[in-house]
């Protein structure tokens, strides 16, 4: 008798016997679920938890599956939490050289953000201090791409997102979606974001705190730029002086979605640019991968 197919389970053979159950035509799901159990047994043979630590680990999935509802993901968050939302984008999103690299999209992002005029101010609170966004999208060969749809989004000066404080801050604050014309460009207005602690009220912000590890994101402005013929470009730009920008919570930085924010205090330059006082300037092109 075979010590897999027909055989008892055993500590030594323990992988083995299980894989060799599937009977499944489904090629993908066998793929998936023999190295899924393979690296299961192994990481348990590996750490020998007790009972009680098993238990402990069978009770914080439990938790995470608790605390999702329509609008809190909490799996979605210990993903993020342990790079594995990263490593799936990275996998998925290997880019030409020169092309923009992408990033986690994250759980604040509203499909039915309004278009606006190219130029708008998406700070519909006017607090904070004012930014002024710009920059072109290219495709690899330099050359400015039209109509790119510019779906941005972003925490305000407290580090909150609308969606996170209904009823303080206006329904669709600090989001907007613009087209470029011709010349590739963009420009809008915004405030100076600020670092925000990840949802930490739930199991994943509890292992978080088990583990020394703060919640906390670097100050980033959310884009998705979509265009016929090119691929989908879900990134941040980010601020490189924010405390936390080499200990982000979910790993979402790279050193190419550093943005500069230059504060203008110069009245000619305030005058020249529209503004009404001291703001920050952030340029930042965008290039887009043949799809
Ligand atoms: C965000 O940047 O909006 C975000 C990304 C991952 C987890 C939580 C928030
Ligand atoms: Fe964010």
């Amino acid at each position: 008798m075979s010590n897999t197919h027909d055989g008892y389970f055993t500590e030594d053979n323990s992988a083995e016997v299980v894989n060799a159950r599937t009977t499944t035509d489904n090629a993908r799901l066998a793929q998936v679920m023999e190295a899924i159990v393979r690296h299961m047994h192994a990481c348990v043979k590996e750490i020998e938890p007790t009972d009680e630590e098993w238990f402990k680990a069978i009770m914080f999935l439990t938790d995470t599956g608790h605390m999702c509802t329509d609008w809190r993901q909490e799996f979605i968050l210990l993903s993020d939490t342990l790079g594995v939302s990263m490593l799936v984008d990275a996998i998925n999103n290997r880019k030409p050289s020169g092309a923009s690299e992408s990033t986690v999209l994250g759980p604040f992002h509203l499909p039915d953000a309004p278009e606006l005029p190219m130029g708008s101010n998406i700070c519909l609170d006017e607090k904070g201090v004012p930014m002024l966004v710009k920059g072109r999208i290219l495709d690899t060969d330099g050359n400015p791409i039209d109509k790119v749809k510019i779906d941005v989004w972003q925490a305000n000066d407290e580090g909150f997102y609308d969606v996170q404080q209904k009823g303080i801050q206006p329904d669709f604050n600090l989001r907007g979606v613009f087209r470029t014309g011709g010349d590739g460009t963009y420009h809008f207005k915004g405030v100076k974001p600020k670092y925000y602690p990840i949802p930490d009220d739930g199991p994943v912000g509890k292992l978080m705190g088990a583990l020394g590890r703060h919640p906390f994101r670097p100050a980033h402005l959310h884009y998705i730029l979509e265009v016929d013929g090119f691929e989908t470009l879900t990134t941040h730009i980010f601020d490189p002086d924010d405390p936390y920008i080499h200990s982000d919570a979910v790993f979402g930085v790279k050193e190419s979605l550093m943005a500069k924010f230059d504060l203008i205090e110069d009245v000619g330059k305030i005058a020249d640019a529209g503004m009404n006082g001291p703001y920050y300037e952030v340029v930042h092109d965008f290039v887009l991968a043949r799809a």
